[in-house]
């Protein structure tokens, strides 16, 4: 039994509103389904080796990626690529946005025994730093989307780098819901359980001509690269439309399904466009809500795709999502070391703009609940 029942017609069809992994779509499953056949073999054999390859190719059409750029693909998720990074494209020295967990992650990866200690521009969590550039730094790297805080950076290279510098983005959360310039980074690269509405394990990178030339150079020295974080294998494995190691099959599959959708969306700007959309009616309604506020303080700086809501210390944030839970609204938590009276909603592109309406009324309800039972 739930403590309070939210009414049925203005709860969201699909209650799943997570940072990641995130809503899953039924024709995602469907096409799963429909193509059981290639669960349980060989991934080194042409029927994965395709989905592979469409996998890549769709990624590329839908970013519109310039000649030369290439899509690789590994395991491990984005966890892993923070070590690719180190071991595969910092040649001395990386600098480093710092406004969240996440980008702070990405740092401790880079501090390395053979590598010079990063430059990191470390700044609160809700704001973006900015780059000033730094001589002899040859990797500057920050999150498109800092998940845990719901604060975006732009995407763009940092003016008077060193000649060379390579600009490398993680976009785990932003990718396919955030929109961008490919001429405008080297590197960025994304695990499939956000917009891609997959499940985790994968990480892809989409590399430029830049970047490639970076990893062949750096494999050809005498560092010692572990295999698993050797972009270079990585990069001659997707090639073949294969992996280093044996991939999800299954999760493969739901990704094919969404770049798909995603494709016929319109790419990258219609995608981008639909969650802007979204975001703006949360972030709209917050402002004029007597008990939420947007917790990114610059409208610039707010995502698209990870709404941050700071609620007001009358209500019990604790007790609003444990509510929406109980009614099968779920993951409307803050990022669990934020530590503030917070709520946080996922607005992908698999995520509808009807249930983000039908969201807003189920939180109105539940707020206006427990502001009564307070001030009881
Ligand atoms: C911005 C960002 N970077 C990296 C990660 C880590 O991704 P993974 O769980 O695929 O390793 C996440 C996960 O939520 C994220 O949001």
């Amino acid at each position: 039994m739930a403590s309070l029942n939210i009414p049925v017609d203005i709860l969201p069809l699909d209650g799943r509103f997570g940072a990641g992994p995130s809503k899953v779509r039924a024709e995602q499953i469907d096409h799963l389904v429909e193509n059981q056949d290639i669960l349980g073999t060989s991934h080194r054999q042409a029927p994965v080796k395709d989905l592979v390859g469409r996998v890549r190719t769709g990624l590329a059409e839908f970013f519109g990626l310039p000649e030369g750029y290439e899509v690789a693909i590994g395991n491990g998720g984005s966890t892993a690529f923070w070590d690719v990074l180190a071991a595969s494209l910092i040649e001395r020295r990386s600098a480093h946005l710092s406004f969240g967990e996440f980008g702070a992650k990405c740092v401790t990866s880079a501090t390395t025994p053979w590598l010079e200690a990063p430059h990191v521009v470390k700044t609160e969590p809700g704001t973006v730093g900015s780059f000033e550039p730094v001589a002899g730094v040859d990797v500057y790297a920050w999150p498109h989307n800092e998940t845990s805080t719901g604060a975006s950076a732009p995407v763009t290279r940092v003016q008077g780098a060193d000649e060379g510098a390579l600009m490398v983005v993680d976009a785990t959360s932003a990718a396919g819901g955030i929109q961008m310039d490919p001429h405008e980074f080297d590197v960025y690269y994304f695990a499939p359980q956000k917009n891609f509405a997959s499940d985790g394990g994968l990480w892809f990178a989409l590399l430029s001509p830049a970047a490639i030339a970076r990893v062949e150079k750096i494999a050809a020295s005498d560092r010692h690269i572990p295999p698993f974080f050797s972009l270079q294998s990585a990069l001659e494995n997707s090639r073949l439309n294969q992996t280093l190691n044996t991939p999800a099959i299954a999760t493969l599959l739901l990704m094919e399904a969404q770049v798909e959708l995603m494709n016929e969306l319109g790419g990258l700007t219609s995608c981008a466009k639909a969650t802007t959309h979204n975001s703006n009616l949360l972030y709209s309604w917050a402002e004029s809500h007597e008990l939420l506020s947007p917790f990114v303080a610059q409208p610039e700086h707010r995502s698209p795709v990870i709404v941050t809501l700071d609620v007001d210390p009358r209500v019990d944030a604790t007790a609003l999502t444990k509510i929406l839970r109980e009614n099968g609204v779920v993951d409307t938590e803050p990022y669990r070391k934020l530590g503030r009276n917070q709520i946080r909603i996922a607005t992908f592109v698999g995520i509808s703009t009807a249930d983000v309406e039908r969201l807003i009324s189920s939180i109105d309800y539940v707020l206006a609940h427990l502001l009564a039972q307070a001030s009881r």
